[in-house]
């Protein structure tokens, strides 16, 4: 059903979103994007007098153990969401140090109208990731009614993002106004997008978008890919690429992936030059190199001058642009000149008429970094939604509200 046909005063709202925000050291949150982007449906919840429970994950809590095998509980806390949450909405956002059990469902219970209370990480229970149906069942019988806003994590199939719909009546269940939004821009890339229609790709590693990469082909018309992963690329084509970043274990994925592209008749450019570097770091000692010879012991943290003249070259021909991942390690200012003027060029086509969708961690962190984070049609909450999205796959958070 569509949110605005539920109804919702008096009633125990279960919201899942993706509150899923960076901490720094001290439990800071770095980048409240995400909080940001659930407000509006959290004010229009409260607004039709409902009574919320809202639910989340932070982190990957099971992959960053204590030394003594527990989960971190205070590291992968949702406390400071919580106080987050209440300064944005100037109310109390109550918090639980749980998600699940007697307590969780006594302060439930105790909910007023308009009353908010967030739950502790979800992920705390190894039982959220598996999509384990009891634990589903237990988030369940907290609420009456079940709302999904967290579009960041549709593409996983987990208890409280896609189970936990299924002990709620389709009167009693949809998906909020973030969520909403986000596929509604999506749609722009993934049904009839204006030709031509451009990808640009970048981050570390082929293998994890090797997948995505084989089903853009199918989709755009020009594949730009920069960053770490066009080194296995590039080796793949025979490339002396010095020590740059490579999966060895992937060349031959990479190169039917080059060979697919090219039967296709799709332009996909891999990066001519690159800055390169003596050692991993920020400060390290910084040249030039053609990518066909980087030499030994060098490594390409950036593409070069000749890459971002032909990259900004296509950005500006195209008419529907994706972008996901930065082109280089740009968090060392040295090695952030191609992301910061391919962000630049994005921008400037969008000022022109182009339709532009950034999504990913650190493509949206580079856009803000330059300023420029409202001057892209759509800067979306999630990367790897996102690109699950684009490709035509389901997303489980989606399809568990509409089936
Ligand atoms: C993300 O930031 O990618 C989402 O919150 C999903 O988290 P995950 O990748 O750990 O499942
Ligand atoms: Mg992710």
């Amino acid at each position: 059903m569509k949110l605005s046909d539920l109804s919702l005063s008096n009633k125990r709202i279960l919201v899942r979103l993706d509150l899923n925000c960076p901490l720094d050291g001290e439990q800071n949150i770095s980048d409240d994007s995400r909080i940001l982007a659930a407000l509006p449906t959290i004010k229009y919840l409260i607004k039709k007098g409902g009574r919320l429970i809202l639910c989340s994950h932070l982190g990957r809590p099971d992959k960053k153990r204590l030394p003594n095998g527990n989960i971190d509980r205070q590291r992968f806390s949702l406390a400071p969401i919580a106080q987050r949450l209440s300064e944005l909405l100037d109310q109390t956002v109550f918090f639980q140090q749980d998600c699940i059990g007697p307590e969780v469902q006594a302060a439930a219970a105790n909910l007023q109208n308009g009353q908010i209370l967030l739950l502790e990480n979800t992920r705390f229970y190894k039982e959220e990731k598996k999509g384990d149906k009891a634990f589903a069942a237990e988030l369940a019988a907290l609420a009456d009614v079940y709302i999904n806003d967290a579009f960041g994590t549709a593409h996983r199939a987990h208890a409280s993002t896609a189970v936990v719909a299924d002990f709620f009546l389709p009167q009693a269940k949809a998906i909020g106004l973030l969520m909403q939004k986000e596929v509604e821009q999506a749609n722009k890339l993934l049904h009839e997008p204006k030709r031509p229609y451009l990808a640009i790709v970048g981050g570390a590693k082929v293998s994890d978008k090797i997948l995505l990469l084989e089903k853009l082909v199918e989709k755009v018309d020009v594949l730009l890919i920069g960053g770490g992963m066009a080194y296995t690329l590039l080796k793949a084509q025979g490339a002396e690429i010095g020590a740059s970043l490579v999966e060895d274990d992937k060349l031959d994925l990479a190169k039917k992936f080059l060979e697919k592209a090219a039967q296709k008749g799709i332009k996909v450019l891999l990066p001519e030059d690159s800055y390169i570097a003596n050692e991993f770091s920020a400060t390290a000692e910084k040249k030039l190199a053609d990518n066909k010879n980087i030499p030994t012991g060098w490594m390409g943290l950036d593409i070069g001058p000749k890459a971002q003249t032909a990259f900004i070259s296509e950005i500006q021909q195209a008419a529907s642009i994706l972008w996901n991942g930065p082109m280089g390690v740009f968090e060392f200012a040295a090695f952030a000149e191609g992301t910061k003027k391919l962000g630049q060029a994005v921008v400037e086509a969008t000022q022109k008429g182009a339709f532009s969708l950034v999504g990913g961690g650190d493509s949206v962190a580079a856009l803000k970094k330059l300023g420029k984070a409202h001057a892209v049609s759509h800067l979306s909450t999630g990367g790897g939604a996102t690109l699950e999205y684009l490709q035509g796959n389901e997303l489980p958070g989606l399809k568990a509200i509409e089936q």
